[in-house]
């Protein structure tokens, strides 16, 4: 695949500002402060078409700088959810949770879920159990941290329990609005036939980041995905009324993003709420300023893609 560099400049679809270009050179010209969340799934450097593998310290190098521009990005009540798989070198396997856990709490990130995600289809190996869940590590840069759990409850399994003695007996016992969704989430993954599939190797599902932007933002507010894919992040923000900020450095995945975000297929936004303009102006979605930040040092050529 044919991977030409570029310099981070965004063009807008919807709520959405999409920068074709690197993310170690992207996310350095965003101001600091300027995102009120950021999910992602960064590349796990397991041999996938967009990307070459990397010594793990290189990796956890790179990795290092990209949390770090995140950490500086986001705003005080805001989270950062790192959604990831494992690192597998010649058979053996690194839980790449367990390497950026203690990069989020060396920058004094609070961790405050690991949530598991789980789906029934993926590899079948034969020398280890084949692997059917990834994580999502959920951080947030301080107590005072947006958290919406009204917005993300699921079916209570009993709706009609009530209690059975004591002064509230007759009364429903669990919460009318639904039961806490826990952290293992049952969720398909984007294989072949799933309506979301596009022609990018790696989607993660919709549903899985609806939760994170329903429950960890308000309408209007500012999402980022430094490694954005097929883009689905802003898919998601564009019907939820969120802004988002996308950077992917492949030019072929930048136009699954453009076709997706703002094509004839593109999902319809919601009705237009009062806190968010139909129509926003770039300067709204993002203010370029060249701050003195750079990422930690890392060589990029280690982490490029394949097939350049
Ligand atoms: C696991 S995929 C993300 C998939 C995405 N979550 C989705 O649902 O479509 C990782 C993406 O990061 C991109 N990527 C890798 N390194 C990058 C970098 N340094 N800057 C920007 N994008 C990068 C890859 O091209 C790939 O599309």
């Amino acid at each position: 695949m044919f991977y030409q560099p570029a310099r981070g400049n965004a063009e807008a679809i919807g709520l959405c500002a999409l920068h074709t270009g690197d993310c170690a050179e992207v996310l350095p010209q965003l101001p600091t402060g300027s995102v009120d969340l950021v999910v992602t799934s960064p590349p796990y450097n397991i041999g996938k078409a967009y990307e070459k593998r990397a010594a793990l310290d290189a990796y956890v190098d790179f990795q290092t700088g990209v949390i770090n521009e995140c950490v500086r990005l986001l705003g005080p009540d805001g989270s950062i959810c790192w959604q990831v798989g494992n690192w597998v070198d010649n058979g053996e396997i690194v839980p790449l949770d367990s390497v950026v856990i203690p990069i989020f709490r060396a920058l004094g990130m609070k961790i405050r879920s690991r949530v598991v995600w789980t789906f029934g289809h993926g590899m079948h190996c034969r020398r280890r159990l084949s692997g059917r869940h990834e994580t999502i590590v959920w951080a947030t840069k301080s107590d005072e941290y947006h958290f919406d759990l009204d917005s993300i409850r699921v079916p209570q399994k009993y709706p009609n329990k009530r209690h059975y003695k004591g002064p509230k007996m007759g009364q429903l016992s669990g919460n009318p609005l639904g039961k806490n969704p826990g952290d293992v989430w049952d969720i398909s993954n984007v294989k072949n036939r799933h309506p979301e599939k596009t022609s990018h190797p790696c989607q993660f599902p919709e549903e899985l980041v609806e939760r994170l932007v329903k429950s960890l933002t308000k309408p209007g507010q500012k999402v980022l995905d430094p490694f954005a894919g097929a883009g689905t992040v802003g898919a998601v923000c564009n019907r939820l009324d969120r802004k988002s900020v996308l950077v992917e450095r492949v030019p072929e995945y930048v136009d699954i993003i453009r076709e997706r975000l703002g094509g004839p297929k593109a999902q319809a936004r919601r009705p237009v709420s009062d806190v968010v303009a139909l129509a926003p102006r770039m300067e709204d979605l993002f203010t370029v300023s060249v701050s003195n930040t750079t990422l930690a040092a890392i060589d990029p050529s280690t982490v490029s893609i394949s097939g350049e």
